[in-house]
């Protein structure tokens, strides 16, 4: 308890799944945490159940794939404390497709949030990172980044790239104070999920996959991005951490 006291947290997409399980957590160890979300009223949400434990959070309606919105969401936080400490680039999305069928629509709507949404978030948040003079920058990747599975290859085009990202920044960011570095969840059930892991064929296939023979937990992901966030992780930069079971470590 207490490894976030007097830290300025911002979260995109915590109004739900491993976000919202971020944003819980920061909050439990004493950060103030704008909840950022596209869907103001799950931000709301997260906010009051973070209110009614004692904790201090402030709701922020932003679509991170709108430039207008990821401006007026720095400036609401510029106004309010001029620095933050942690940003997590969390917001994301899927649309399931065999890669040759895939409409532009759809390639557009995940290149958007999943790629420009995070490259905008780090690019727009840097003056509040650097005002904090020790500051850190966590991307929620996916260990889909780094491998192939069918209708995700859109998908994972764009988290191999935020994986990327996270090494390029970690270099151009250091001399300013500020660290960068991704976190690759494995398979958690939430509601990007949900459908999917409803198919019993796909959970058990999934499930033998992982060398710890089950999915992970939200909670267990917003551990490792506290670990980031936190002087815990103080030498750390461009680091990638998969938190998944071992299903990357399994042929
Ligand atoms: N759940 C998993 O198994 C898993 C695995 C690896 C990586 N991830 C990544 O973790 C992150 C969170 O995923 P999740 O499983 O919690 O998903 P989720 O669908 O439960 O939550 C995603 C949140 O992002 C918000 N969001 C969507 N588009 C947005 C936009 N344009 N601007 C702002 N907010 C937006 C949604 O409203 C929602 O609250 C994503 O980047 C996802 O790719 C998830």
């Amino acid at each position: 308890m207490g490894r976030l006291i007097g830290k300025i947290a911002l979260i995109t997409g915590a109004g739900n799944g491993l976000g919202k399980a971020t944003a819980q957590l920061f909050a439990a160890e004493g950060a103030i945490v704008y909840v950022s979300d596209v869907d103001g009223a799950s931000a709301e949400a997260v906010v009051a159940e973070i209110a009614t434990r004692g904790g201090q959070a402030v709701a922020v309606t932003a679509d991170v794939s709108r430039g207008q919105d990821v401006l007026a969401m720095f400036r609401t936080v510029s106004t309010q404390h001029g620095r933050l400490d942690v940003i997590v680039n969390n917001a994301g999305l899927n649309v399931r497709s065999d890669f040759r069928h895939m409409t532009d629509a759809d390639w557009v709507k995940i290149r958007e949030v999943n790629l420009d949404g995070v490259v905008r978030v780090a690019r727009d948040g840097f003056d509040l990172l650097k005002a904090s003079g020790r500051a850190s920058l966590i991307n929620i990747a996916s260990i889909m980044g780094k491998r192939g599975m069918r209708q995700l290859t859109a998908y994972s085009t764009t988290k191999g790239a935020v994986t990327a990202l996270t090494k390029g920044l970690a270099v151009e960011y250091a001399p300013f104070g500020i660290r960068v570095n991704a976190v690759l969840p494995g398979f958690v059930q939430t509601a990007m999920t949900a459908r999917v892991l409803r198919n019993p064929a796909i959970m058990d296939a999934l499930v033998n996959e992982t060398a710890m023979r089950r999915l992970g937990t939200p909670d267990e992901i917003a551990k490792a991005v506290l670990f980031f966030a936190s002087d815990d992780s103080a030498y750390c930069t461009g680091s990638e951490l998969a938190v998944d079971g071992g299903m990357t470590a399994s042929l």
